[in-house]
C-alpha cells in the first residue's frame, strides 16, 4: 500500500515525485525503464546505488537520483515490492 501511494501520488511532505510520472507509462520516453514485473532485490538494489551515487546510468540518471535520495529504506522496500508485483505493461 505505502509503495502503491509513492508510485501513484509521489509524497507531498518532501517532494516525492510520483513514481508513475516517469515510469511504466505507455510510448513514454524510452530512458525511462519500466520497473513492473522487475525483481525486487533488483529494483531495491538500483535505488540504493541511486543514493550513494555509484549507479552510473545515463543522461538522465540525476533525474533520478533526486528522487532516490528523499527515500527512507522503508520507502525504497515498498516501492520495490510495490513494482516488482505490478503487472508490466505492453510497451
Ligand atoms: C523525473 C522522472 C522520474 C521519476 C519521478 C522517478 N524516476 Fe526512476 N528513473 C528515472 C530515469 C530517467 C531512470 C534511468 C536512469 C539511468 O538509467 O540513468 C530511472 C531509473 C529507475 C530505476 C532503475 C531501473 C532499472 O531497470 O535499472 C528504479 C528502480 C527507479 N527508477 C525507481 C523509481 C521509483 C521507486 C520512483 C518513485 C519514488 C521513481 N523511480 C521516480 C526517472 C524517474
Amino acid at each position: 500500500e505505502k509503495g502503491r501511494v509513492l508510485a501513484e501520488q509521489g509524497r507531498t511532505t518532501d517532494k516525492v515525485p510520483a513514481c508513475l510520472t516517469c515510469h511504466d507509462k505507455a510510448n513514454t520516453n524510452p530512458a525511462y525503464p519500466k520497473l513492473s514485473g522487475q525483481n525486487s532485490a533488483y529494483l531495491r538494489q538500483q535505488l540504493v546505488s541511486f543514493q550513494t551515487g555509484t549507479r552510473g546510468g545515463s543522461n538522465y540518471a540525476h533525474l533520478m537520483t533526486n528522487t532516490a535520495k528523499k527515500l527512507s529504506p522503508e520507502d525504497i522496500d515498498a516501492a520495490a515490492v510495490y513494482f516488482s508485483r505490478r503487472e508490466s505493461i505492453p510497451q
